[in-house]
């Protein structure tokens, strides 16, 4: 498998130039817990009749030594597109990352995007070398080629991860896009309510072009939102993201839709990514709520013999919180979707949808409880400031903070440690939280403790089936269906 020879014109010589700021980047990616830089090679793009856009990065295999790469064409008779792709040595010049021949080629599948005349194409890299950067691009030689890209390697011991939701696309979103832009992570965890296209698709084009210089060059898993429903139930994003499929079946129908819940390890931590209800008129929430029950019993399992050491969920809905309108909680999913996180000891749960940012201690049923999970709530994304119900924090609350900002997540051998970055808004009236200051700030830090192997094995549980999970479904599936009508409908 290999690729044509590149052209070497004047336009990608000139190019060379900028590499080297993606060059020195990659190599402080390995073994750091940053990662690396985001920095675009545009000038390596050759433009054409169906010129790739909103390409991004995610992984639907092994976490070290695959990359998926997702892209649209415009109009419905683009050309068979293919990802080229190879390692960045050590060796390799400037020149050589925007220039040299590419080691290998994969050929991309299309499916027509939801809702609008355009492809979705993806192709997904397997075998790379896992100490080295992947240099790529996407296209083809009829319709036009992206610039060369370059993900980092995926770090062995120590390695981070940054988790926001509830973005969009206006002024405050893209000034919290530029912030993450600057801090570099391994991956880039999403947790909803993403476009806010609420049935417009031309947002979800402007939504990937606005991320395309951020998910080119980092790997992005993420969750569907309430609003991911207004968008044909969620076949959006099934059609624009590509993700692992769902834990109980294997293989991967690459010109099928992605999954909404799905797992995956990176290194030492399991992560289990659900809708919680968002898209439950698709049908499948029984299916899942099983799936989630067996992963995590799966993990616990694996935790217990010592293979992993953290279990983490993301979804975009809470269990628990303070925002003004949403407090306390969600009774019917919500109980039983705690029940099964604290069953199998989940460590951290990773949310978003109220648009405020609050950490708990660790916690079970509303009470602190040491055995119990770190629920941090991160819908600050920018598409808007919410703020606190009156009745101030629950007992479980550790840390609330009003503005926009994203939480970044350093791993290391039996340790989380997480930093908060936010920016508060103008002034806390109506008026003032349409704007923030932009004085992007650490406003909270945390640890969790891998848990004790007396604490995991308490974990070690046979999973439970239909009769006992969905005994109560018709209770649960009408709550949820309420609860998506009721806020859809406040627009939040
Ligand atoms: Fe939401
Ligand atoms: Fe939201």
């Amino acid at each position: 498998m290999s690729g044509p020879s590149n052209p070497w014109t004047r336009r990608r010589f000139v190019a060379a130039g900028m590499a080297g700021l993606v060059l020195s980047a990659c190599n402080g990616g390995s073994g750091s817990a940053g990662g690396g830089t985001n920095t675009p090679i545009p000038d390596t793009e050759e433009p054409g009749p169906y010129q790739p856009r909103g390409i991004h990065a995610s992984f639907t295999e092994d976490s070290h030594s695959s990359r998926s790469i997702t892209w649209f064409t415009d109009g419905l008779d683009a050309p068979y597109s293919r990802m080229e792709y190879g390692s960045v040595d050590e060796t390799m010049s400037d020149a050589d990352i925007a220039d040299r021949v590419f080691e290998f080629s994969v050929d991309a599948s299309a499916a027509e995007t939801t809702g609008v005349d355009a492809l979705t194409h993806r192709a997904t890299a397997t075998g790379i070398d896992p100490e080295k950067p992947m240099r790529y691009r996407v296209g083809s030689d009829d319709g036009g080629w992206s610039p060369v890209y370059v993900i980092p390697p995926s770090p062995s011991d120590e390695w981070s991860f940054i988790h926001f939701g509830d973005h969009g696309i206006g002024e405050m979103p893209q000034m919290l896009t530029a912030e993450v832009m600057k801090n570099p992570s391994d991956l880039l965890l999403l947790a909803g309510d993403l476009s806010y296209a609420n049935g417009e698709q031309a947002i979800w084009d402007t939504w990937f072009d606005q991320m395309q210089p951020l998910m080119s060059q980092r790997i992005t898993m993420a969750a569907p939102g309430n609003h991911e429903q207004k968008d044909f139930d969620g076949d959006t994003f099934k059609n624009r993201f590509t993700h692992p499929p769902k834990p109980l079946t294997s293989g991967i129908n690459p010109d099928g839709p992605g999954t909404t819940f799905y797992s995956f390890d990176y290194n030492r931590v399991h992560f289990l990514v659900t809708t919680a209800g968002a898209l439950i008129n698709d049908g499948t929430l029984p299916e899942e709520l099983l799936n989630i029950e067996v992963d995590l019993a799966q993990a616990a399992l694996r935790r217990a013999r010592g293979e992993i050491d953290f279990i983490v969920v993301m979804q975009h809905y809470t269990i628990w919180t303070d925002q003004d309108g949403r407090s306390p909680m969600n009774p019917a999913l919500v109980l039983l979707e705690e029940n099964i996180l604290l069953r199998y000891g989940v460590d951290l749960l990773a949310v978003g949808h109220d648009h405020v940012y609050q950490r708990s201690e660790k916690m079970g049923f509303g009470l602190p409880n040491p055995l119990g999970y770190v629920q941090v709530l991160v819908g600050t994304g920018g598409q808007s400031i919410r703020i606190f119900d009156d009745n101030g924090p629950q007992i479980w609350s550790a840390s609330e903070f009003v503005g926009v900002g994203y939480c970044k997540y350093f791993v290391s051998p039996g340790k989380i440690r997480g930093e908060y970055y936010g920016a508060p808004p103008l002034d806390m009236s109506d008026e003032g939280r349409q704007y923030t200051t932009g004085e992007f700030a650490l406003r909270d830090s945390f640890e969790i403790d891998a848990r004790s192997q007396l604490a995991c094995e308490m974990c070690v549980l046979p999973a439970r089936g239909p009769d006992i999970l969905l005994a109560d479904f018709e209770a649960i599936s009408q709550h949820t269906r309420e609860r998506n009508h009721r806020i859809l409908s406040h627009h939040c």
